[in-house]
């Protein structure tokens, strides 16, 4: 215990020291109520290992960005390696050569990634329009689980704008068993075989590959369409590998499939709490022609950009990540001697709703967000990051808003999104992220 001594923390309990608190409670709930109670640095025991909870912006700027070499992510690695592949940015340990390879030559990183997003404006308009009215017919017979329906209306986006056509039932099948047998090693926290053994998990991934292969194959003979896959190979840019590519596009819904339908749950899920917000944010849209929607007016819209980050801030979908210290070598910080290998558990939950930075935390008030926050608090800063933070950034930060933003005035300018007061709105620690679990909800028409 020596190296920590000194570190102020919960006190342990024999045999699992504190690991049934986070047992018992969400992750970052818990990780801002060590804040409040032991200040920015929190010494935890989890099943006889000591681990670090970090609320301190100072130390979580050291570990992400400037003292970044003395850390590594691993934990995600072993449990979803089977959902993934060795091109996966998300699970490389380090950001070695093989990591900045991939981050360089990735579909999100080139040069046309604006073009192409202002192409799919009016394709996925269309797109979200006829799913949006699914979900009114859907709600003539009550409502329904929310997040679910938004996970299928992202899935189809996504796929959309990367590959240029909605996947159909069973690739989002598929999809959910990988993601559920994901999910649970990353809640089992222990050991599990290296590839899962689940005859249908081995089915769903078998065809999940071999539809991003054939994808690709497909779009290298006739790369005509707007998408990202088929303008990456009409523009190039990339050194990555066919294989490499059906990859990365296959990994997009295992990085984003639930925090970005989260983020847009939130969103619509705070403007029907706060009507005042949705009915500003309806007459701004009323100003905009739907009709002739462009990328310039998304952008513009300044109290849609606001309403998004009010909500990021206040319900992070990915509000709780990790790292590890150097597998090797002691490292000295926060004036401390820190073993080889210890976990650190970041959150950004406690910082996004600090008081003394953010005054009424609690309040949903988009227009906090006028020229000043915005300035000093851009998406990666001490006080906001809803996209982790330094090199290790979300690849997918802008992908992802413009894809919320854009969702979220199709909907408010075409339905009421209506949530029930019961059950209660619940989250839960799904696949690493924050996920408005149990809400139900139901569109009207305007
Ligand atoms: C609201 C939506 C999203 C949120 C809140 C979010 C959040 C995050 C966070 C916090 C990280 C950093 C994790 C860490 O440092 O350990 C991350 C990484 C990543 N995200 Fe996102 N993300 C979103 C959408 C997306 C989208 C749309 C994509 C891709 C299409 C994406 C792909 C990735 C990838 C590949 C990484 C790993 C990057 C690397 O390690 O170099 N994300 N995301």
């Amino acid at each position: 215990m020596e190296p920590f001594e000194g570190i102020p923390g919960p006190i342990p309990r024999f045999p699992f020291g504190n690991a049934l608190d986070f047992k018992n409670s969400l992750p970052w709930e818990l990780c801002a109520k060590y804040g409040e109670t032991y200040g920015g640095i929190t010494q935890v025991w989890l099943l006889g290992k000591p681990a670090l909870v970090l609320n301190d912006p100072e130390l979580i700027e050291q570990v992400l960005i400037s003292k970044q070499e003395s850390f590594y992510k691993d934990k995600l690695r072993q449990a979803a390696r089977p959902m993934m592949t060795d091109d996966s940015l998300f699970l490389f340990p380090n950001q070695d050569q093989d990591w900045s390879f991939i981050r360089r030559n990735h579909p999100l990183s080139m040069t046309y990634v604006q073009q192409w997003l202002a192409e799919q404006v009016s394709i996925l308009k269309h797109q979200f329009t006829e799913d949006i009215q699914r979900l009114v017919d859907r709600s003539k017979s009550g409502s329904f689980p929310f997040f679910p329906a938004m996970k299928r209306f992202i899935f189809d986006g996504f796929a959309r704008a990367t590959v240029g056509r909605v996947l159909g039932n069973q690739a989002f099948e598929d999809y959910l068993v990988m993601a559920e047998i994901a999910d649970k090693r990353l809640q089992a926290r222990g050991s599990y075989p290296e590839e899962p053994t689940e005859l249908k998990y081995q089915q769903a991934s078998q065809r999940w590959f071999r539809l991003f292969a054939n994808i690709v194959s497909e779009a290298k003979k006739n790369p005509t369409g707007q998408d990202l896959l088929c303008l990456m190979i009409r523009e190039g840019g990339s050194e990555l590998s066919e294989q490499a590519l059906g990859h990365v596009f296959a990994e997009i819904y295992f990085s984003a499939n639930f925090s970005t339908p989260g983020g847009l749950t939130n969103t619509l899920y705070l403007l029907d709490q706060n009507p005042e917000w949705r009915s500003r944010l309806e007459n701004e849209l009323s100003s905009i022609s739907m009709d002739t929607l462009t990328l310039e007016d998304l952008q513009q819209c300044l109290l849609l950009e606001q309403c998004v980050l009010e909500s990021l801030r206040i319900l992070p979908p990915v509000a709780f990540f990790g790292r590890n210290t150097h597998r090797e070598k002691t490292i000295s910080f926060a004036g401390y001697q820190i073993p080889p290998n210890t976990p650190l558990l970041i959150s950004n939950w406690y910082l996004h709703r600090h008081p003394t930075h953010w005054p009424n935390p609690l309040v949903y008030n988009p227009a906090r967000w006028d020229e000043a926050t915005r300035t000093a608090n851009p998406l990666d800063s001490d006080y906001f990051f809803p996209f982790g933070r330094g090199e290790r950034i979300c690849i997918g930060r802008y992908f992802g808003l413009f894809i919320i933003k854009l969702a979220l005035a199709t909907f408010v300018s075409q339905v009421q999104t209506k949530f029930a007061p019961e059950p209660p709105y619940k989250a839960s620690f799904q696949l690493g992220t924050r996920s408005p679990e149990i809400l139900n909800g139901f569109c009207v028409p305007l």
